[in-house]
């Protein structure tokens, strides 16, 4: 089975080929993501706008692109999958609205994707993973634990109650007058600060609620730049340095508390996994405290390759090639509900959970 992916969610325009056969681990034929970064730049965040149009300029080329690489084309490829949500709405209709027109030409089926469930199962494509573990979504638009018990079958654990963690970082940069995007960028200049410098607040450590919460420390982070100002890169460096020493910390402890849930729930399973995924899941401090945090608990680690942390098509493809051979698609062309799929730029995975307050809350990439 070859299935063709492709994302425009947020701010990369990307296509990927990936193949699954029987009895062999998943292959990657192609993937290809263009970063729009440089044209968001000079705004410090994402334009909606500008997002959209790229994406319309891009897309094609970029799909084209992934099936050469691949090395096969249209007549080979089993079925189209698409990002259908949640994201930015211009790019998800150019997506989708493409990946219909694709698959109505080529007579394929089309899956309209949830772009969390590729972020979800991607695990399974680099690592083989088996079900269930915990998943820890860390991005410039989203912060959750997610149970993974199956295909379609999640189960929100925690989510931030105000900002995403990305967003946390993006917005520091911003502050601290770092360029967009700002997590590596702050990472960088921690590099040579101080992190005791600056006793910035570790939101809700040792709450029994397992939900995330940035805001108290990104205000704390505001103040303590305001009097300082002005900055010298000493102090830019001892900010940055202390707010990520804050954040790791707070994220351990947070994760430690659905860490020892899963424990509790599944007492059979001798060494379950966390899954990272998102950008900030580059960062390397943060990675070591989770690294230190699973190992305390019995965890095992799996961080996929960075390039399929952040987003691309192939998770995506992936998505739709796990949905298909879950039978959850109907893969009778014509008799597909996705070609009347309408993208949604909210769509959660857990449809059951209720919105914790303040969730609702958009980061610049959501
Ligand atoms: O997953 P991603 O590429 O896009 C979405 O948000 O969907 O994540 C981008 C986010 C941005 O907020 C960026 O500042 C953050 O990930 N990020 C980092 C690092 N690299 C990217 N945050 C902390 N440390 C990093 N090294
Ligand atoms: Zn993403």
């Amino acid at each position: 089975m070859r299935v063709l992916g492709i994302e425009t969610s947020c701010d990369e325009t990307a296509a990927s080929v990936v193949e699954l056969r029987p009895g062999a681990a998943p292959k990657i034929l192609s993937s290809i993501v263009l970063s729009q970064i440089e044209e968001h730049a000079a705004f410090g965040g994402v334009v909606p706008e500008i997002a959209a149009r790229a994406h319309v300029e891009a897309l094609d080329g970029i799909i084209e692109a992934a099936l050469a690489d691949s090395g096969t084309d249209l007549a080979n490829i089993d079925a189209v999958a698409a990002t259908a949500g949640p994201g930015l709405v211009g790019g998800l209709i150019v997506g989708l609205m493409t990946a219909k027109a694709v698959a109505s030409a080529a007579g394929r089926p089309l899956l309209a994707i949830n772009h969390l469930e590729g972020h979800a199962l991607t695990a399974r494509l680099t690592d083989g993973l088996e079900f269930p573990y915990l998943l820890l979504l860390v991005s410039g638009g989203h912060t959750q634990i997610v149970l993974v018990r199956g295909v379609g079958d999640y189960q929100r654990w925690a989510t931030t109650i105000d900002d995403a963690l990305g967003e946390a970082f993006d917005k520091t940069a911003k502050m601290l007058g770092l360029p967009y995007p700002g997590g590596p960028n702050v990472e960088r200049a921690a590099k040579d600060g101080n992190p005791k410098r600056f006793a910035f607040p570790r939101p809700m450590k040792g709450s029994a609620q397992p939900d995330f919460s940035f805001a108290g420390l990104k205000t704390a982070v505001r103040q303590a730049a305001t009097a300082a100002a002005p900055l010298s890169d000493r102090d830019v460096a001892d900010i940055c340095a202390s707010f990520q020493a804050a954040v790791s910390d707070a994220l351990a402890d947070r994760v430690g508390r659905s860490l020892a849930r899963f424990r509790a729930e599944y007492p059979g399973i001798a060494a379950p996994a966390l899954v990272v995924a998102g950008g900030v899941a580059a960062n390397r401090q943060i990675r070591a405290a989770l690294e230190t945090q699973c190992a305390q608990n019995g965890f095992r680690f799996v961080a996929p390759p960075l390039e399929l942390c952040t987003d691309n098509a192939a998770m995506i493809a992936w998505a739709g090639i796990e949905r298909i051979r879950a039978g959850l698609v109907d893969t009778r062309l014509g008799n597909d509900d996705a070609f009347a799929f309408v993208p949604r730029s909210r769509w959660p995975l857990d449809e059951v959970s209720a919105p914790v307050v303040g969730s609702g809350r958009r980061g610049a990439k959501a």
